[in-house]
């Protein structure tokens, strides 16, 4: 049996784990309706993660995928964090605040211990998904011996090749126009291909299935991309508007008034994409310092945010969207796979 077929989906349509905007409510909602819900959990801890799990489990009993990061941890350089500190100062005081003295790693990454594996292995999702890199080969062994499906992002020809020798069973082919972080393995080499480039590439070089991701908003494309040799297609931001997403007021109605995307490192330390702010603005100074590494930069991005938003400025949000988000329909998460899969001519 197809790796695909062990999930048993009526339609090769992926809601893309998204954390923070992901609820187990709407990872729910598309299982139900035919399609592999997801859980991105890698901003999560392992009780919020449990919690997950155990509610979307509650609300479904079909397939559906968790995703964790699994970069590298980088070691923070003291004084570019400084640097970094100060020359934020400025926009902490136009707020009425200090900027916080140091940077902290706020995200843990999958490789650092086996805490996650273990949640894994006893609360058996179908699917899990990996991001920024490739889990160590006994957690790859862990995961295939319970039976539970593998799949790491990829974003360019080396990264697949890497996945395909690393024994994972699914690649997530990420193109230039996805919304939210490239799932790049050095945050600094981007091959920056299109999805449609790199299913072609991959689909040429590899054995794997390929799932294809970004900037696909309708049945059309997504169609389009299984011809080219896509197994089956993951979305994010045209979710984001569903009504059981994490998103608030204000995130959704960026996503039909200003629809506007661009990537930059400059909010967590990796580069991301998401509407156009301040940080993008910055980003192109000639004089702003060196941005710390992931994710110490985006501990104090939080921090300016939710310190501004509590002041009505919403300039320094991470609205993290597609670059098509100029085509996001209003429409909640079944009737969307619906809708998805006629235009493919599916159902
Ligand atoms: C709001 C948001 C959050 C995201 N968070 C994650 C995440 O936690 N893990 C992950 O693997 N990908 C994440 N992504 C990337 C998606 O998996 C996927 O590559 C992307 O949504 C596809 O492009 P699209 O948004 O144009 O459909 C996120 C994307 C968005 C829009």
């Amino acid at each position: 049996m197809s790796t695909l077929n062990q999930l048993s989906l009526q339609y090769p349509i992926f809601l893309a784990p998204m954390a923070g905007v992901s609820t187990p409510q709407l990872a729910a909602e598309v299982s139900n309706a035919g399609g592999l819900g997801s859980l991105g959990l890698g901003a999560s801890s392992i009780e919020s993660c449990r919690e997950q799990i155990l509610k979307t489990q509650a609300l479904t009993d079909q397939a559906f995928q968790v995703n964790f990061f699994c970069h590298r941890s980088e070691v923070l350089d003291l004084d570019v964090a400084q640097q970094w500190i100060q020359h934020l100062q400025p926009y902490f005081a136009q707020f009425g605040h200090h900027a916080p003295e140091q940077l902290n790693c706020i995200y843990p990454s999958f490789l650092d211990s086996d805490d996650y594996l273990h949640l894994i292995l006893e609360l058996r999702p179908a699917a899990v998904s990996f991001h920024f890199g490739i889990p160590h080969p006994h957690q790859i062994q862990a995961l295939k011996e319970a039976g539970i499906i593998t799949m790491v992002t990829a974003t360019n020809l080396n990264e697949a090749q890497a996945i395909e020798q690393a024994g994972i069973d699914l690649i997530i082919a990420q193109g230039i126009e996805a919304g939210g972080h490239r799932g790049i393995f050095h945050p600094q080499r981007d091959a920056a291909l299109s999805t449609a480039e790199l299913v072609q590439l991959l689909h040429q070089y590899c054995n794997l299935p390929i799932v294809a991701a970004g900037g696909i908003m309708n049945g059309q494309h997504a169609q389009h991309l299984l011809d080219l040799g896509a197994s089956a297609v993951q979305l994010g931001t045209a979710f984001i508007q569903c009504s059981s997403s994490n998103a608030n007021t204000i995130y959704r109605e960026a996503l039909f008034d200003e629809p506007v995307t661009q990537i930059s490192a400059a909010i967590s330390g990796r580069p991301a994409r998401g509407i156009v702010n301040d940080w993008h603005k910055w980003i192109e100074q000639l004089d702003r310092p060196e941005i710390p590494v992931y994710p110490y930069s985006y501990d104090i991005a939080k921090q300016l945010h939710q310190l501004a938003a509590q002041q009505q400025h919403q300039g320094f949000a991470a609205f993290w969207a597609g670059s098509q988000v100029a085509e996001i329909r209003q429409l909640e998460a079944a009737e969307l796979i619906y809708t998805l899969a006629k235009e493919m001519r599916l159902a």
